[in-house]
């Protein structure tokens, strides 16, 4: 089970809150893994791609339907990828109608809440045996370079795999190729090669079919 794309938070029936993900590592993840024969479902999250072939595809829009999405699905799923951006924060409220220029409810400030934290719940009720991989995009900053903050973030999410991706100045966003590490919670990195997002899914993959158990 794959997620994909970048959720999209409504503050009124025309207008979101959105993120930059392309959604293209997750349709890679899942074109790969149905080329090897996996069963695959993919929760696509506003991606416009055509579904990959023999991929079972669930439409959500927003982190809540994301959230459903994965919670009904996961318990039977060998492998769990949340690939996609998921919203941390949406508006407290939502306009039933178009917030107008100069109307009554012109907003000063948009208050947000946060979101429920998908990963972590999937963390939570996992079956046993179940592979359960993170992404996370990071930037180096003042308090630690991109993996010092994704080893914490690994440790924090409890996932077994996290697919960290190092953002500084502007990189992968909409691009075709990508280059990540890929963190394990036995405390290895291994730095895939940048190449095309279905080699880095085959990567992505290779790490993931060594957590498995052994049937
Ligand atoms: N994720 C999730 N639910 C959320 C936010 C994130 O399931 N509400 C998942 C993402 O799909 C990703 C992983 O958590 O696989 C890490 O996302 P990231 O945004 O890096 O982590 P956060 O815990 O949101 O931390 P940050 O404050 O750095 O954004
Ligand atoms: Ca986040």
């Amino acid at each position: 089970m794959i997620s994909a794309g970048g959720t999209r938070e409504a503050l009124d029936p025309v207008r979101y809150l959105g993120n930059r993900s392309s959604g293209r590592q997750g349709w890679a993840l899942a074109r790969v893994a149905a080329a090897r024969g996996a069963d695959v479902v993919l929760v696509a999250a506003n991606v416009t791609d055509p579904a990959p072939f023999g991929v079972r595809t669930v439409v959500v829009e927003s982190a809540e339907e994301l959230r459903s999405a994965m919670v009904a699905e996961a318990p039977g799923a060998d492998v769990v990828v949340m690939a996609a951006a998921v919203a941390d924060f949406r508006p407290v409220s939502v306009a039933g109608t178009k917030l107008k220029k100069g109307g009554p409810a012109e907003p000063a400030a948009v208050e947000l809440s946060r979101t429920a934290d998908v990963l972590a719940e999937l963390v939570t009720a996992r079956p046993a045996g179940q592979v359960v991989v993170g992404f996370a995009a990071e930037t180096g900053d003042a308090e630690g370079d991109v993996l010092t903050h994704a080893r914490a973030k690994l440790a924090r999410k409890g996932v077994d795999l996290l697919v960290v991706n190092d953002v500084s100045a502007g990189r992968v966003f909409g691009r075709e190729e990508n280059e990540v590490t890929v963190l394990s919670d036995d405390g290895t990195a291994t730095p895939l090669p940048a190449a095309r997002k279905d080699d880095v899914a085959a990567g992505i993959w290779d790490a993931v079919t060594r957590r498995l158990p052994v049937t």
